[in-house]
Protein backbone atom coordinates (compact mmCIF):
# COMPACT_ATOMS: atom_id res chain seq x y z
CA UNK A 1 0.00 0.00 0.00
CA UNK A 2 1.52 3.24 -0.80
CA UNK A 3 2.50 5.49 2.00
CA UNK A 4 0.42 8.59 1.71
CA UNK A 5 -3.47 9.84 1.19
CA UNK A 6 -3.96 13.27 -0.85
CA UNK A 7 -6.80 15.71 -0.45
CA UNK A 8 -7.96 18.54 -1.96
CA UNK A 9 -9.97 21.33 0.29
CA UNK A 10 -11.51 23.42 -2.71
CA UNK A 11 -13.25 26.61 -0.23
CA UNK A 12 -14.84 30.05 -0.81
CA UNK A 13 -11.18 32.04 -0.34
CA UNK A 14 -8.69 29.36 -1.38
CA UNK A 15 -7.87 25.77 -2.99
CA UNK A 16 -5.83 23.81 -0.58
CA UNK A 17 -4.05 20.38 -1.19
CA UNK A 18 -2.41 18.54 1.77
CA UNK A 19 -0.60 15.00 2.05
CA UNK A 20 -1.15 13.13 5.00
CA UNK A 21 0.18 9.46 6.58
CA UNK A 22 -1.66 7.01 8.70
CA UNK A 23 -1.60 8.49 11.71
CA UNK A 24 -3.48 11.96 10.45
CA UNK A 25 -0.19 14.03 9.92
CA UNK A 26 0.21 16.51 7.34
CA UNK A 27 3.57 16.11 5.58
CA UNK A 28 2.67 18.55 2.87
CA UNK A 29 0.21 21.41 1.95
CA UNK A 30 0.30 23.70 -0.92
CA UNK A 31 -2.14 26.73 -1.09
CA UNK A 32 -3.34 29.63 -3.78
CA UNK A 33 -6.23 31.96 -3.52
CA UNK A 34 -8.69 32.72 -6.50
CA UNK A 35 -10.64 35.81 -7.44
CA UNK A 36 -13.55 37.01 -5.81
CA UNK A 37 -16.03 38.65 -7.87
CA UNK A 38 -18.81 41.19 -7.06
CA UNK A 39 -20.49 42.19 -10.29
CA UNK A 40 -23.16 44.13 -8.46
CA UNK A 41 -24.32 44.22 -4.85
CA UNK A 42 -25.31 40.71 -2.97
CA UNK A 43 -23.64 38.82 -5.99
CA UNK A 44 -20.60 36.70 -5.54
CA UNK A 45 -18.76 34.63 -8.25
CA UNK A 46 -16.17 32.95 -9.39
CA UNK A 47 -14.53 31.53 -12.41
CA UNK A 48 -14.36 27.97 -12.68
CA UNK A 49 -11.13 27.76 -15.14
CA UNK A 50 -9.12 29.77 -12.29
CA UNK A 51 -10.19 27.29 -9.49
CA UNK A 52 -9.16 24.18 -11.92
CA UNK A 53 -6.23 25.39 -12.81
CA UNK A 54 -5.46 26.89 -9.41
CA UNK A 55 -6.68 22.92 -8.16
CA UNK A 56 -4.04 21.47 -10.52
CA UNK A 57 -0.78 23.62 -9.32
CA UNK A 58 -2.00 22.85 -5.46
CA UNK A 59 -1.44 19.16 -6.30
CA UNK A 60 1.73 19.37 -8.35
CA UNK A 61 3.31 21.67 -5.47
CA UNK A 62 1.95 19.45 -3.05
CA UNK A 63 3.55 16.63 -4.33
CA UNK A 64 6.65 17.76 -5.39
CA UNK A 65 7.41 19.34 -1.91
CA UNK A 66 7.45 16.06 -0.29
CA UNK A 67 9.24 14.39 -3.63
CA UNK A 68 6.45 12.02 -4.18
CA UNK A 69 6.08 9.86 -7.28
CA UNK A 70 2.03 8.81 -8.06
CA UNK A 71 2.62 5.22 -6.55
CA UNK A 72 3.03 7.16 -3.14
CA UNK A 73 -0.48 7.86 -3.09
CA UNK A 74 -2.87 5.19 -2.49
CA UNK A 75 -5.79 7.26 -3.24
CA UNK A 76 -7.47 11.20 -3.24
CA UNK A 77 -10.03 12.47 -1.83
CA UNK A 78 -12.02 16.50 -2.77
CA UNK A 79 -13.64 18.75 0.00
CA UNK A 80 -15.15 21.76 -1.69
CA UNK A 81 -17.07 24.83 -1.02
CA UNK A 82 -21.06 23.98 -1.17
CA UNK A 83 -24.07 24.90 -3.04
CA UNK A 84 -21.51 26.85 -5.16
CA UNK A 85 -23.01 26.36 -9.01
CA UNK A 86 -21.17 25.50 -12.07
CA UNK A 87 -22.52 24.69 -15.52
CA UNK A 88 -20.32 23.38 -18.26
CA UNK A 89 -20.30 22.46 -21.39
CA UNK A 90 -19.97 18.36 -21.96
CA UNK A 91 -17.77 18.78 -25.32
CA UNK A 92 -15.49 21.56 -24.70
CA UNK A 93 -15.16 21.76 -21.18
CA UNK A 94 -16.15 25.66 -20.86
CA UNK A 95 -18.42 26.91 -18.29
CA UNK A 96 -20.86 28.54 -19.72
CA UNK A 97 -20.96 31.65 -16.94
CA UNK A 98 -19.22 32.16 -14.08
CA UNK A 99 -19.66 30.39 -10.68
CA UNK A 100 -22.51 31.90 -8.50
CA UNK A 101 -21.10 31.35 -5.41
CA UNK A 102 -22.76 29.82 -2.14
CA UNK A 103 -23.01 33.63 -0.49
CA UNK A 104 -25.01 35.44 -3.52
CA UNK A 105 -28.50 36.64 -3.67
CA UNK A 106 -29.34 37.20 -6.62
CA UNK A 107 -32.60 35.20 -6.47
CA UNK A 108 -34.26 36.81 -3.10
CA UNK A 109 -37.05 37.71 -5.65
CA UNK A 110 -37.81 34.15 -6.55
CA UNK A 111 -37.07 33.17 -3.00
CA UNK A 112 -39.96 35.53 -2.08
CA UNK A 113 -42.16 34.48 -5.59
CA UNK A 114 -41.61 30.71 -4.78
CA UNK A 115 -42.45 30.88 -1.04
CA UNK A 116 -45.94 32.35 -1.91
CA UNK A 117 -47.21 28.71 -2.64
CA UNK A 118 -46.65 26.85 0.36
CA UNK A 119 -43.69 28.89 2.68
CA UNK A 120 -40.44 29.13 2.86
CA UNK A 121 -40.56 25.23 4.38
CA UNK A 122 -42.34 24.01 1.23
CA UNK A 123 -39.48 21.76 0.56
CA UNK A 124 -37.96 21.32 3.89
CA UNK A 125 -39.67 17.72 4.28
CA UNK A 126 -37.93 16.23 1.41
CA UNK A 127 -35.33 18.48 1.29
CA UNK A 128 -34.48 19.58 5.10
CA UNK A 129 -33.64 22.95 3.60
CA UNK A 130 -35.89 26.31 3.83
CA UNK A 131 -36.60 28.55 0.12
CA UNK A 132 -32.96 30.44 0.37
CA UNK A 133 -30.67 31.87 -1.67
CA UNK A 134 -28.34 30.09 -0.25
CA UNK A 135 -28.74 26.57 -2.31
CA UNK A 136 -27.75 25.32 -5.53
CA UNK A 137 -31.38 25.29 -6.91
CA UNK A 138 -32.46 28.36 -7.87
CA UNK A 139 -28.82 29.78 -8.51
CA UNK A 140 -29.26 26.96 -11.20
CA UNK A 141 -32.74 28.34 -12.46
CA UNK A 142 -31.10 31.32 -12.82
CA UNK A 143 -28.43 30.40 -15.38
CA UNK A 144 -31.18 28.53 -17.03
CA UNK A 145 -33.43 31.27 -17.46
CA UNK A 146 -30.56 34.27 -18.17
CA UNK A 147 -27.79 32.76 -20.53
CA UNK A 148 -29.28 32.45 -23.94
CA UNK A 149 -28.84 28.96 -25.30
CA UNK A 150 -28.25 26.90 -21.64
CA UNK A 151 -31.91 25.63 -21.30
CA UNK A 152 -31.44 24.16 -24.54
CA UNK A 153 -28.04 22.51 -24.51
CA UNK A 154 -29.06 21.23 -20.90
CA UNK A 155 -32.27 19.81 -22.40
CA UNK A 156 -30.37 17.78 -24.44
CA UNK A 157 -28.11 16.42 -21.97
CA UNK A 158 -24.59 18.96 -24.01
CA UNK A 159 -24.78 21.11 -21.02
CA UNK A 160 -23.73 19.61 -17.15
CA UNK A 161 -24.67 21.11 -14.04
CA UNK A 162 -22.46 20.80 -10.90
CA UNK A 163 -21.11 21.58 -7.46
CA UNK A 164 -17.44 22.12 -7.66
CA UNK A 165 -16.94 18.62 -6.63
CA UNK A 166 -18.41 17.35 -9.55
CA UNK A 167 -16.57 20.12 -11.84
CA UNK A 168 -13.69 19.35 -10.47
CA UNK A 169 -13.99 15.21 -10.56
CA UNK A 170 -14.98 15.86 -14.37
CA UNK A 171 -12.20 17.82 -15.35
CA UNK A 172 -9.15 15.56 -12.96
CA UNK A 173 -10.99 11.74 -15.03
CA UNK A 174 -10.36 13.81 -18.58
CA UNK A 175 -12.86 16.46 -18.83
CA UNK A 176 -14.15 16.62 -22.53
CA UNK A 177 -12.33 13.44 -23.17
CA UNK A 178 -14.58 10.77 -21.09
CA UNK A 179 -14.67 12.91 -17.57
CA UNK A 180 -16.77 11.52 -15.02
CA UNK A 181 -19.70 13.43 -13.98
CA UNK A 182 -20.94 12.57 -10.31
CA UNK A 183 -21.13 13.89 -7.19
CA UNK A 184 -21.68 12.78 -3.41
CA UNK A 185 -24.00 12.73 -1.29
CA UNK A 186 -23.47 15.31 1.11
CA UNK A 187 -22.76 17.71 -2.00
CA UNK A 188 -25.91 16.76 -3.42
CA UNK A 189 -28.24 16.89 -0.47
CA UNK A 190 -27.19 21.06 -0.28
CA UNK A 191 -28.56 21.56 -4.02
CA UNK A 192 -31.92 21.55 -2.81
CA UNK A 193 -33.09 18.96 -5.51
CA UNK A 194 -32.12 15.73 -3.61
CA UNK A 195 -34.75 13.95 -1.73
CA UNK A 196 -33.02 12.69 2.28
CA UNK A 197 -34.91 9.80 1.95
CA UNK A 198 -34.29 8.00 -1.31
CA UNK A 199 -30.82 10.11 -1.92
CA UNK A 200 -31.72 10.38 -5.35
CA UNK A 201 -32.59 13.88 -7.76
CA UNK A 202 -36.42 14.81 -6.88
CA UNK A 203 -38.76 14.36 -9.89
CA UNK A 204 -41.38 16.79 -8.22
CA UNK A 205 -38.61 19.29 -7.07
CA UNK A 206 -37.14 19.06 -10.72
CA UNK A 207 -40.59 19.98 -12.18
CA UNK A 208 -41.26 22.07 -9.98
CA UNK A 209 -37.83 24.42 -10.37
CA UNK A 210 -37.71 23.65 -14.13
CA UNK A 211 -34.37 22.23 -13.66
CA UNK A 212 -33.66 19.46 -17.00
CA UNK A 213 -32.75 16.13 -15.19
CA UNK A 214 -30.53 15.41 -18.19
CA UNK A 215 -27.85 18.21 -16.90
CA UNK A 216 -27.49 16.21 -13.47
CA UNK A 217 -24.35 14.35 -12.32
CA UNK A 218 -24.96 10.83 -10.37
CA UNK A 219 -25.00 10.81 -6.90
CA UNK A 220 -22.55 8.59 -5.26
CA UNK A 221 -21.44 7.50 -1.57
CA UNK A 222 -18.93 9.62 0.25
CA UNK A 223 -16.44 7.09 0.12
CA UNK A 224 -16.30 4.88 -2.57
CA UNK A 225 -15.48 5.03 -6.40
CA UNK A 226 -15.92 8.01 -8.20
CA UNK A 227 -13.45 7.84 -10.94
CA UNK A 228 -9.34 7.08 -12.01
CA UNK A 229 -7.15 10.85 -12.40
CA UNK A 230 -6.13 11.05 -15.93
CA UNK A 231 -4.12 14.68 -15.47
CA UNK A 232 -1.14 14.57 -15.50
CA UNK A 233 -0.27 15.75 -11.70
CA UNK A 234 -1.28 12.59 -10.77
CA UNK A 235 -2.11 10.33 -13.20
CA UNK A 236 -3.69 6.71 -12.27
CA UNK A 237 -4.70 7.89 -8.32
CA UNK A 238 -8.22 6.70 -7.80
CA UNK A 239 -10.82 9.39 -6.46
CA UNK A 240 -12.31 7.82 -3.72
CA UNK A 241 -13.97 10.35 -0.94
CA UNK A 242 -16.20 13.30 -1.74
CA UNK A 243 -17.70 15.59 1.02
CA UNK A 244 -18.92 19.29 1.06
CA UNK A 245 -16.84 20.53 3.24
CA UNK A 246 -18.33 21.19 6.82
CA UNK A 247 -19.14 17.04 6.56
CA UNK A 248 -15.79 16.56 5.60
CA UNK A 249 -14.53 18.58 8.62
CA UNK A 250 -17.24 16.38 11.07
CA UNK A 251 -15.63 13.74 9.39
CA UNK A 252 -12.05 15.28 10.20
CA UNK A 253 -13.00 15.77 13.71
CA UNK A 254 -14.18 12.01 14.05
CA UNK A 255 -17.94 13.04 15.39
CA UNK A 256 -19.19 9.58 14.12
CA UNK A 257 -21.02 9.30 17.49
CA UNK A 258 -24.75 10.49 17.35
CA UNK A 259 -24.57 13.96 19.59
CA UNK A 260 -21.32 15.15 18.55
CA UNK A 261 -20.58 18.38 16.92
CA UNK A 262 -18.13 20.90 15.64
CA UNK A 263 -18.22 24.16 14.71
CA UNK A 264 -16.06 25.26 11.72
CA UNK A 265 -15.07 29.03 11.52
CA UNK A 266 -13.51 29.83 8.13
CA UNK A 267 -15.83 32.57 5.40
CA UNK A 268 -19.07 31.61 7.28
CA UNK A 269 -19.24 29.22 10.36
CA UNK A 270 -20.81 26.32 10.53
CA UNK A 271 -21.94 23.75 12.93
CA UNK A 272 -22.93 20.71 12.67
CA UNK A 273 -24.18 17.68 14.80
CA UNK A 274 -24.40 13.94 13.97
CA UNK A 275 -27.75 12.73 14.35
CA UNK A 276 -27.19 9.10 13.31
CA UNK A 277 -28.84 7.21 10.66
CA UNK A 278 -31.82 9.20 11.87
CA UNK A 279 -33.31 12.20 9.70
CA UNK A 280 -34.35 14.62 12.24
CA UNK A 281 -36.52 17.72 11.04
CA UNK A 282 -35.28 21.08 12.67
CA UNK A 283 -38.24 23.73 14.12
CA UNK A 284 -35.75 25.85 15.45
CA UNK A 285 -34.38 27.08 11.99
CA UNK A 286 -31.26 25.12 11.29
CA UNK A 287 -30.82 22.43 8.11
CA UNK A 288 -30.98 18.95 7.82
CA UNK A 289 -28.52 17.58 5.71
CA UNK A 290 -26.50 14.32 5.05
CA UNK A 291 -23.36 14.28 7.16
CA UNK A 292 -21.63 11.11 5.38
CA UNK A 293 -22.05 7.97 3.84
CA UNK A 294 -19.29 5.91 3.90
CA UNK A 295 -19.56 2.71 0.64
CA UNK A 296 -22.66 0.43 1.30
CA UNK A 297 -23.37 1.50 4.98
CA UNK A 298 -26.89 3.48 6.10
CA UNK A 299 -26.05 7.13 5.32
CA UNK A 300 -25.99 9.84 8.50
CA UNK A 301 -27.46 12.94 9.07
CA UNK A 302 -26.75 15.86 10.65
CA UNK A 303 -28.69 18.70 11.77
CA UNK A 304 -26.72 22.41 10.77
CA UNK A 305 -26.28 25.80 12.06
CA UNK A 306 -24.90 27.83 9.33
CA UNK A 307 -24.07 31.32 9.69
CA UNK A 308 -22.49 33.31 6.18
CA UNK A 309 -19.88 35.13 7.31
CA UNK A 310 -17.92 34.79 10.40
CA UNK A 311 -13.94 34.95 8.81
CA UNK A 312 -14.94 36.84 5.51
CA UNK A 313 -16.12 40.03 7.87
CA UNK A 314 -12.45 40.18 9.31
CA UNK A 315 -11.33 39.67 5.14
CA UNK A 316 -13.96 42.90 5.11
CA UNK A 317 -12.08 45.07 7.80
CA UNK A 318 -8.66 44.29 5.77
CA UNK A 319 -10.05 44.67 2.62
CA UNK A 320 -12.81 47.16 1.92
CA UNK A 321 -11.94 49.39 5.46
CA UNK A 322 -8.17 48.85 5.45
CA UNK A 323 -8.23 49.06 9.42
CA UNK A 324 -5.84 45.72 9.71
CA UNK A 325 -3.22 44.53 7.31
CA UNK A 326 -3.52 40.98 7.54
CA UNK A 327 -6.02 38.85 9.30
CA UNK A 328 -3.85 37.68 12.26
CA UNK A 329 -3.83 41.31 13.64
CA UNK A 330 -7.40 41.53 14.35
CA UNK A 331 -6.42 39.92 17.43
CA UNK A 332 -3.87 42.38 18.16
CA UNK A 333 -6.31 45.31 18.05
CA UNK A 334 -9.24 43.59 20.04
CA UNK A 335 -6.75 42.23 22.79
CA UNK A 336 -6.18 46.19 23.34
CA UNK A 337 -9.41 46.60 24.96
CA UNK A 338 -11.29 45.32 27.39
CA UNK A 339 -14.73 45.12 25.87
CA UNK A 340 -16.48 45.74 22.88
CA UNK A 341 -17.06 49.80 23.95
CA UNK A 342 -20.92 49.23 23.35
CA UNK A 343 -20.37 48.45 19.44
CA UNK A 344 -22.09 45.39 17.93
CA UNK A 345 -21.38 44.02 14.16
CA UNK A 346 -24.42 42.18 12.85
CA UNK A 347 -22.72 40.84 9.03
CA UNK A 348 -25.56 40.26 7.77
CA UNK A 349 -24.03 40.88 4.12
CA UNK A 350 -26.20 37.89 2.42
CA UNK A 351 -28.77 38.54 4.46
CA UNK A 352 -29.08 36.59 7.84
CA UNK A 353 -28.29 32.39 7.84
CA UNK A 354 -29.44 30.05 10.48
CA UNK A 355 -31.45 30.40 12.78
CA UNK A 356 -33.04 33.31 11.14
CA UNK A 357 -33.16 32.81 7.50
CA UNK A 358 -33.61 36.74 7.07
CA UNK A 359 -32.74 37.22 3.04
CA UNK A 360 -34.16 40.70 3.95
CA UNK A 361 -30.89 41.66 6.60
CA UNK A 362 -27.90 43.93 5.87
CA UNK A 363 -24.84 44.20 7.86
CA UNK A 364 -24.85 47.30 10.59
CA UNK A 365 -22.94 48.09 13.27
CA UNK A 366 -24.67 49.36 16.36
CA UNK A 367 -23.95 51.18 19.39
CA UNK A 368 -21.63 53.52 18.00
CA UNK A 369 -20.26 56.41 19.81
CA UNK A 370 -17.40 58.94 19.72
CA UNK A 371 -15.63 56.40 22.52
CA UNK A 372 -15.10 53.83 19.93
CA UNK A 373 -11.69 53.05 17.92
CA UNK A 374 -10.60 50.41 15.58
CA UNK A 375 -9.87 47.83 18.34
CA UNK A 376 -13.37 48.26 19.50
CA UNK A 377 -14.59 47.51 15.79
CA UNK A 378 -12.02 44.56 15.59
CA UNK A 379 -13.42 43.06 18.97
CA UNK A 380 -16.76 43.76 18.02
CA UNK A 381 -15.70 41.89 14.45
CA UNK A 382 -14.61 38.65 16.84
CA UNK A 383 -17.72 39.13 18.99
CA UNK A 384 -20.13 38.40 15.96
CA UNK A 385 -19.02 35.34 15.42
CA UNK A 386 -18.95 33.80 18.74
CA UNK A 387 -22.68 35.71 19.33
CA UNK A 388 -23.75 33.90 15.63
CA UNK A 389 -22.32 30.69 16.80
CA UNK A 390 -24.42 31.07 20.18
CA UNK A 391 -27.90 32.04 18.34
CA UNK A 392 -27.24 28.07 16.39
CA UNK A 393 -26.00 26.48 19.22
CA UNK A 394 -29.27 27.23 21.27
CA UNK A 395 -31.35 26.43 18.10
CA UNK A 396 -29.21 22.99 18.12
CA UNK A 397 -29.85 22.01 21.93
CA UNK A 398 -33.67 22.90 21.43
CA UNK A 399 -33.95 20.47 18.10
CA UNK A 400 -31.90 17.81 19.31
CA UNK A 401 -33.35 18.07 23.07
CA UNK A 402 -29.96 17.71 24.50
CA UNK A 403 -27.24 20.52 25.59
CA UNK A 404 -24.05 19.81 24.11
CA UNK A 405 -21.49 19.70 26.53
CA UNK A 406 -18.00 20.91 25.05
CA UNK A 407 -17.97 22.15 21.33
CA UNK A 408 -15.11 20.68 19.36
CA UNK A 409 -14.02 23.57 17.14
CA UNK A 410 -11.70 23.76 13.65
CA UNK A 411 -11.09 26.25 10.88
CA UNK A 412 -8.57 28.77 10.24
CA UNK A 413 -9.84 31.66 12.84
CA UNK A 414 -9.72 29.20 15.47
CA UNK A 415 -5.69 29.95 16.53
CA UNK A 416 -7.44 33.66 17.66
CA UNK A 417 -7.40 32.61 21.82
CA UNK A 418 -9.05 35.84 22.22
CA UNK A 419 -12.18 34.71 19.99
CA UNK A 420 -12.29 30.30 21.52
CA UNK A 421 -12.60 32.31 24.88
CA UNK A 422 -15.26 34.31 24.41
CA UNK A 423 -17.09 31.55 22.30
CA UNK A 424 -16.76 29.40 25.74
CA UNK A 425 -17.29 32.37 27.87
CA UNK A 426 -20.64 33.03 25.49
CA UNK A 427 -21.91 29.62 25.63
CA UNK A 428 -21.47 28.96 28.52
CA UNK A 429 -19.50 25.66 27.54
CA UNK A 430 -16.08 24.62 27.29
CA UNK A 431 -14.35 24.92 23.86
CA UNK A 432 -11.89 22.44 22.93
CA UNK A 433 -9.58 23.08 19.81
CA UNK A 434 -7.97 19.62 18.46
CA UNK A 435 -4.09 19.15 17.39
CA UNK A 436 -4.83 19.25 14.13
CA UNK A 437 -7.58 22.04 12.96
CA UNK A 438 -6.98 21.43 8.90
CA UNK A 439 -9.85 19.20 9.35
CA UNK A 440 -11.52 19.51 6.35
CA UNK A 441 -8.52 18.58 4.34
CA UNK A 442 -8.30 15.35 6.64
CA UNK A 443 -12.05 14.21 6.51
CA UNK A 444 -11.79 14.21 3.10
CA UNK A 445 -8.67 12.24 3.22
CA UNK A 446 -10.47 9.60 5.21
CA UNK A 447 -13.30 9.23 3.32
CA UNK A 448 -11.00 8.37 0.49
CA UNK A 449 -8.28 6.39 2.48
CA UNK A 450 -11.23 4.38 4.35
CA UNK A 451 -12.51 3.13 0.44
CA UNK A 452 -8.93 1.53 -0.43
CA UNK A 453 -8.86 -0.26 2.68
CA UNK A 454 -5.72 2.89 3.79
CA UNK A 455 -7.45 2.54 6.62
CA UNK A 456 -9.68 0.03 8.12
CA UNK A 457 -11.90 1.35 10.50
CA UNK A 458 -12.97 4.75 11.75
CA UNK A 459 -11.40 3.26 15.21
CA UNK A 460 -8.35 3.97 13.82
CA UNK A 461 -9.66 7.41 12.73
CA UNK A 462 -10.31 8.31 16.11
CA UNK A 463 -7.29 7.37 17.37
CA UNK A 464 -5.21 10.34 14.96
CA UNK A 465 -7.59 12.75 17.13
CA UNK A 466 -6.32 14.43 20.25
CA UNK A 467 -6.83 17.57 22.35
CA UNK A 468 -4.40 20.85 21.32
CA UNK A 469 -6.55 23.47 24.29
CA UNK A 470 -9.64 23.96 25.85
CA UNK A 471 -11.42 26.74 26.79
CA UNK A 472 -13.07 27.04 30.12
CA UNK A 473 -15.98 29.54 30.65
CA UNK A 474 -14.94 32.15 33.02
CA UNK A 475 -17.33 35.19 32.47
CA UNK A 476 -19.62 36.33 35.23
CA UNK A 477 -23.52 35.73 34.40
CA UNK A 478 -25.16 39.28 34.53
CA UNK A 479 -21.85 40.20 31.95
CA UNK A 480 -23.41 37.34 29.40
CA UNK A 481 -26.66 38.40 29.44
CA UNK A 482 -26.20 41.93 29.43
CA UNK A 483 -23.67 41.33 26.16
CA UNK A 484 -26.71 38.47 24.64
CA UNK A 485 -29.01 40.90 25.44
CA UNK A 486 -27.48 43.92 23.27
CA UNK A 487 -26.37 41.10 20.53
CA UNK A 488 -30.44 40.65 19.97
CA UNK A 489 -31.37 44.44 19.92
CA UNK A 490 -28.53 44.52 17.11
CA UNK A 491 -29.97 41.72 15.29
CA UNK A 492 -33.17 42.85 15.15
CA UNK A 493 -32.03 46.55 14.24
CA UNK A 494 -30.90 44.66 10.68
CA UNK A 495 -33.98 43.50 9.86
CA UNK A 496 -36.21 44.09 7.04
CA UNK A 497 -33.13 46.20 5.36
CA UNK A 498 -33.29 44.75 1.79
CA UNK A 499 -37.24 45.49 0.78
O1 LIG B 1 -21.92 26.17 2.64
C1 LIG B 1 -20.81 26.96 2.35
C2 LIG B 1 -19.56 26.35 2.91
O2 LIG B 1 -19.40 25.07 2.42
C3 LIG B 1 -18.36 27.24 2.66
O3 LIG B 1 -17.31 26.85 3.44
O4 LIG B 1 -15.07 26.97 4.40
O5 LIG B 1 -15.43 27.74 2.09
O6 LIG B 1 -16.31 29.06 3.98
P1 LIG B 1 -15.93 27.72 3.47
Amino acid sequence: MASFIAAIDQGTTSTRCIIVDKQGTIHSVAQKEHAQIYPKPGWVEHDPEEIWQNTLEVIAKARIQLRLTTRDIAAIGITNQRETTVVWNRKTGKPYYNAIVWQDVRTEDVVAELAKDGGADRFRDKTGLPLATYFSALKLGWLLNNVPGLRDDAERGAALFGTIDSFLIWNLTGGPHGGEHVTDVTNASRTQLMNLQTLEWDDELLAVLNVPRAMLPAIRPSSGTFGTVTSEVIPGVPITGVLGDQQAALVGQTCFEPGQAKNTYGTGCFLLMNTGTQIRPSTCGLLTTVAYQFGTEAPHYALEGSVAIAGALVQWLRDNLGIIQSSGEVQTLAEQVDDNGGTYIVPAFSGLYAPYWRTDARGIIAGLTRFVTKNHIARAALEATAFQTYDVLQAMQEDAGVALKTLRVDGGMVVNDLLMQFQADINNVPVIRPRVTETTAIGAAYAAGLAVGYWSSIEELKANWGVEATFTPVMPEDKRVELLHNWKKAIERSFDWAV
